[in-house]
């Protein structure tokens, strides 16, 4: 009888530490970054996936697999959608000569969607939110 008091206890703290503030903030942060990763796939495989491909892993020596050290650097992946790049680039060994063409017709919501989704996919680090307020301060001061 005494094992039944402390279980039931125990279930009462625990409901009531899952239906308290903290929880329904974490609750309402998922739902937003998980709008971010739908909305940031659909503009990937849109815009980037005709040469990355939908994998993510390029295509042949031409256009370079999306590289997980490149992304850990934020700043570089929104600089490269945005502006491009014009120089040969390594990514894995290989050397890449063709342009990235850049994308700076994204607006700053699209940019903070799909770096998100990017990140989250392939970085292989934990995925996170990347904020519109990240990508303004990074256009305003490129
Ligand atoms: C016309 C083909 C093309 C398109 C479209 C394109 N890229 Fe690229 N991308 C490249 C090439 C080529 C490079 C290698 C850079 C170089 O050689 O200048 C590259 C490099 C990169 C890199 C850095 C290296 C790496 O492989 O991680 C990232 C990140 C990247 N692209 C992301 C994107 C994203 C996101 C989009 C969509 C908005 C996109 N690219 C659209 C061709 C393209």
């Amino acid at each position: 009888m005494r094992l039944l008091q402390v279980v039931l206890f125990a279930l009462s703290i625990g409901l009531w530490t899952s239906c308290n503030s903290s929880s329904s903030e974490n609750a309402s942060k998922d739902i937003r970054l998980n709008q971010y990763l739908i909305e940031g796939k659909k503009i990937y495989e849109s815009h980037c996936a005709n040469c990355h491909q939908v994998d993510g892993k390029g295509f042949a020596r031409l256009y370079p697999p999306i590289d997980s050290v490149f992304l850990r650097d934020t700043t570089a992946t929104l600089q490269i959608i945005l502006m491009g790049n014009k120089n040969p680039l390594t990514v894995k060994g290989i050397e890449y000569t063709l342009p990235m063409p850049g994308h700076d017709f994204f607006t700053d919501l699209e940019l903070a969607e799909l770096s998100t989704y990017l990140y989250a996919t392939w970085s292989g680090q934990k995925a996170q939110r990347i904020s519109t307020e990240t990508v303004k301060t990074l256009r305003e001061n490129p």
